[in-house]
């Protein structure tokens, strides 16, 4: 019950280039059916398109706390979470393996999760999914570390 309420307040900002469309369609609906909210900042077309400007539009409302976290999908996830780490604040990680996505959330606090919808098959997506939204970030010297990124990104602005 507590869990389903947490979930029912997060919202969570997915963006996709033309490769991505229907494994973003397939996560939209299973962000739904667990009971989180979901703002589509994605393409619907399957004509090419530029995977910058969805990594970009996701970050960006991940950093001004539109949204709470943020999803990306391309045809590797290695473009688009290039463009949303870009964005001041923002730790996007891209998975294809659900340990990794877990220990991302526990050490390094990552806000966006980015994946290729030419790598991993919607399953094992789901998976991934799964243990990024129900990991806890950890603190403590992990803290320290993510200061140490600020300070990076502060000195390189
Ligand atoms: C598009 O062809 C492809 O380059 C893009 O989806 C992504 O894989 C880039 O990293």
């Amino acid at each position: 019950m507590e869990e389903r309420r947490t979930n029912r307040m997060m919202k969570i900002g997915i963006g996709n280039d033309h490769a991505a469309v229907d494994m973003k369609n397939e996560v939209v609906e299973f962000l739904k059916e667990k009971g989180y909210e979901v703002v589509n900042f994605g393409t619907d077309k399957k004509e090419s398109s530029n995977y910058p400007e969805y990594g970009r539009k996701v970050a960006e409302a991940v950093a001004a706390g539109e949204v709470d976290l943020g999803i990306l999908i391309c045809g590797t996830g290695v473009g688009i979470s290039l463009a949303a780490n870009k964005v001041k604040g923002i730790r996007a990680v891209v998975c294809s393996e659900p340990y990794s996505a877990k220990l991302s959330r526990q050490h390094n606090n990552t806000n966006v999760l980015a994946f290729g919808a030419r790598v991993i098959g919607i399953e094992l997506a789901k998976m991934i999914i799964e243990e990024w939204l129900n990991a806890e970030f950890m603190g403590g010297r992990h803290q320290d570390r993510i200061d140490m990124i600020t300070e990076i990104e502060n000195e390189n602005e």
